[in-house]
């Protein structure tokens, strides 16, 4: 099997606006093929031979354990070498070197750059920049401020589709998000994929000075897709398929504003496990804090440990759409 006709190659990814119902469709069958191929040592060393020709620069100056770890292993499980720049003291940033010029040394070095920073709109910005020189080379964006984070959103997508594989997949569901959704990327880039869906509802659950923000829904508006907003977690656990979880990003406050808020309404507490549909799902991008009681962890309807290991598999796809050796996977089949 090879990939169909009007299935798009990837080269940046920047944006989940960018992804359309074909590509997140192969996206998904792709990364189940590959963690049916990883389960032989043959099939994990056919993976390793498809991308030792390539070298991957892991440039995270914002703190990060999933995906730095998920994408330094997907790397590593298609054979491509990487390197990494975690600190921007150890880099010539630190001597007044642009981020700009810091990027155009990196992609003189390697054939994509996988970025996470805290600056919004720095990964667009840099690939536009590439873009104009003798070597552009694709950029990931890992995690852009509060404003995007596609590849987790992508994850999440990857989790809800095998979660409900067996019940008309995730068009149709409900879909509850909770806790900081106006810092959130994650919650963002994954509403914004939504688009991709038929007759999805998005509830958004925050307190009202960290609600989702205009932009995203205006954006559902003009999609027609089906929101709304509550202030009580307890009320809504009964009617969503997914409750997704996020913590405070207090990293943004001005002045530790947010951590005098009482985050009681926005909590998973072990009680909801009774009121939570028996097929409904609990999900979290991680890190968490005390916002799912650890009693949860136990219940086979909390996915987000499986979600967690679902990054390696979901970026090793995109890395392989991106490479092109998608095709030569599915072959395989
Ligand atoms: N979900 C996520 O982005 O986790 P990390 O910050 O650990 O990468």
């Amino acid at each position: 099997m090879t990939r169909q006709s009007g299935i798009g190659r990837l080269f940046h990814v920047l944006r989940a606006q960018q992804f359309d119902r074909p590509l997140l469709d192969h996206l998904c069958d792709l990364t189940t093929l590959i963690r049916k191929v990883a389960k032989t040592r043959e099939g994990l060393n056919f993976l390793r031979s498809l991308l030792s020709h390539k070298r991957v620069m892991l440039y995270f100056t914002q703190p990060s354990t999933r995906t730095f770890l998920s994408f330094e292993n997907a790397c590593h499980i298609l054979g491509v070498q990487t390197s990494e720049i975690r600190n921007p003291a150890t880099s010539s940033e630190y001597k007044g070197e642009s981020s700009e010029d810091a990027i155009r040394t990196f992609s003189s070095y390697v054939d994509m750059i996988v970025m996470r920073t805290n600056v919004e709109g720095l990964a667009d910005q840099t690939a536009r920049h590439l873009d104009e020189t003798e070597r552009p080379v694709p950029i990931i964006n890992a995690g852009s401020g509060r404003d995007q984070h596609p590849t987790q959103a992508l994850l999440d997508i990857y989790t809800l589709h095998r979660s409900f594989e067996h019940r008309g997949g995730i068009d149709g569901k409900t879909i509850a998000m909770v806790g900081d959704l106006a810092r959130g990327r994650t919650v963002r880039s994954l509403s914004y994929l939504m688009k991709n869906y038929r007759d999805v509802k998005l509830i958004f659950i925050a307190p009202p000075s960290l609600a989702m923000r205009d932009d995203l829904k205006q954006f559902l508006d003009k999609r027609q897709i089906d929101w709304s907003e509550h202030d009580n977690l307890e009320d809504v656990v009964p009617r969503a398929d997914a409750i997704y979880m996020t913590r405070l990003q207090d990293e943004h406050d001005v002045a530790g504003e947010s951590r005098q808020l009482d985050l009681t309404n926005f909590t998973f507490h072990y009680r909801f496990l009774e009121r939570l549909g028996p097929e409904a799902i609990v999900m979290h991008p991680m890190p968490r804090r005390d916002e799912i009681d650890r009693r949860v962890d136990g219940d086979p309807r909390a996915v987000y440990w499986r979600q967690a290991r679902n990054g390696m598999w979901t970026r090793t796809s995109i890395l392989a759409n991106i490479f092109a050796v998608d095709d030569a996977i599915l072959e395989r089949l």
